[in-house]
């Protein structure tokens, strides 16, 4: 008999865990960029209406498959339907963490080394210069990304809940506390009322722009961690019995409230000096620095502040990603996590060092786009919503409505019936038409 499967050690250990899983580059870089590009507020009222009707059910989806078999995300559907093709949504997703966090990586190492150079005073000169020559080279971004990882596998090697649990525990309130105070401090730079303007004053051509439809499901899908069996692995570590509604309300709710004060940080800021905010994937790096250097002095503080919080924001996401391979493999293999955790990291590491080189050192372009945003773009609009269409209708259609209800922890209350209904027909619907429409436009 092998040893005995890991569990979280409380209930609050797996909710800040799956919440340091859901806020992460996503909420500050991804949102901020995606929202910019997507004309503000029609992104935002779109992405609010995807998280309440495809993102709250597929949470809920994915804990009910994970709490019910308590293993990973492949052995998860050959569990509950053996013989049966289901577990393709199980291989999608172990190999949709391989392909997020090898690009995910190279981001946080971006973030890292922001970190390290706002240590030591800022950066000076052309931010946008500083960028671009940064990451076009060749070894210094693989070598952060490196960096980046091997934290990332230090986490996850020392297991659920000494690495995982434990180093959310401290992460996710510090990074809360370093947010509100950013955004107390971007208020006052004088462009709130512009930035409310742009997030909040729905602007009605941006609704008939299917693409926006697109990138804001994608967006939920990414930030909320769904669609790949993370949330599945991280409830499989849940005692059989655990809560799950008000857990996965907690997460959603914060979730979305951090990526709405992360936009009350970076787009006052970007008003209070006239800057464009669709100006896509480089914002954060390239116009935050801008905006930290026109401050002075204290510029440079919060541009310290600023980059711990990306980049913690980025590794408890990115141990997140790590573990939905890392827990398969330890059931597949019989070397033990620590092993399993430093081969597949490594392996995601290499895998990323394409996507580091196609931002100009080399020419790594597919669909005419660099790798690394192909691969953003493929795994959040795409693979994402397709495996979490794949087990809403798993568990909408295969299991009985008693099933659904006791699994997702759903008896009890009142909308039972209502999420049944969303399980089998808004949520799917909602997901295939986004993206038949998105890929029709593509
Ligand atoms: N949600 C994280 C973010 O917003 C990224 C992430 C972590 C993720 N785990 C995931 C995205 C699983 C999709 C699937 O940055």
């Amino acid at each position: 008999m092998k040893q005995k499967r890991e569990q979280w050690g409380s209930r609050w250990g797996f909710i800040l865990a799956a919440m340091g899983s859901a806020v992460g580059l996503g909420n500050i870089w991804r949102f901020s960029y995606a929202m910019g590009e997507g004309g503000g507020s029609a992104f935002l009222i779109i992405y609010l209406l995807a998280v309440l009707l495809i993102g709250f059910p597929v949470m809920l989806i994915e804990f009910s498959i994970g709490r019910r078999t308590q293993t990973d995300a492949i052995d998860a559907f050959k569990k509950i339907a053996p013989k049966s093709g289901w577990f393709i949504a199980g291989v999608m997703g172990v190999l949709a963490a391989f392909m997020i966090l090898s690009f995910y990586g190279v981001i946080g190492g971006w973030s890292l080394r922001y970190l390290f150079e706002y240590l030591t005073g800022g950066i000076s000169g052309d931010s946008s210069d500083f960028f671009v020559g940064f990451i076009g080279g060749t070894f210094t971004p693989v070598l952060w990304q490196l960096l980046f990882m091997a934290m990332t596998i230090g986490i996850v090697y020392l297991g659920v809940q000494k690495g995982i649990e434990l180093s959310s525990k401290w992460m996710m309130p510090i990074l809360s506390f370093l947010l509100i105070a950013l955004a107390g401090y971007s208020l006052t730079l004088g462009g709130a009322s512009e930035a409310f303007a742009f997030m909040f004053q729905p602007e009605w051509d941006a609704f008939r722009d299917p693409q926006v439809y697109l990138s804001a499901m994608g967006q939920a899908f990414f930030t909320l961690s769904l669609g790949m069996g993370a949330m599945l692995t991280y409830s499989s570590y849940l005692d059989p019995e655990e809560r799950l509604t008000s857990s996965a309300a907690i997460i959603i709710a914060l979730d979305t409230l951090f990526a709405l004060v992360s936009g009350l940080v970076i787009f006052p800021a970007l008003f209070a000096f006239g800057l464009d905010p669709a100006e896509g994937a480089g914002l954060v790096f390239i116009v935050l620095p801008n905006i930290f250097e026109a401050l002075g002095g204290v510029g440079t503080l919060v541009g310290l502040v600023f980059f711990v919080l990306l980049s913690m924001a980025a590794l408890s996401s990115a141990i997140s990603l790590l573990e939905v391979a890392v827990a398969y493999f330890i059931r597949k293999t019989n070397l033990g996590r620590k092993k399993v955790t430093l081969i597949v990291g490594l392996v995601i590491f290499a895998l990323g060092v394409p996507s580091s080189l196609s931002q100009g050192a080399m020419d790594i372009t597919v669909f005419g786009a660099p790798f690394l945003d192909f691969m953003d773009a493929f795994t959040g609009n795409l693979l994402l919503p397709l495996g979490g269409l794949i087990m809403v209708l798993f568990v909408g259609w295969t299991w009985t409505k008693k099933e659904i209800l006791h699994h997702g922890d759903v008896g009890q209350q009142a909308w039972g019936p209502l999420y049944v209904f969303t399980a089998k027909f808004v949520a799917p619907v909602a997901i295939l038409l986004v993206l038949v429409i998105g890929l029709m436009n593509w």
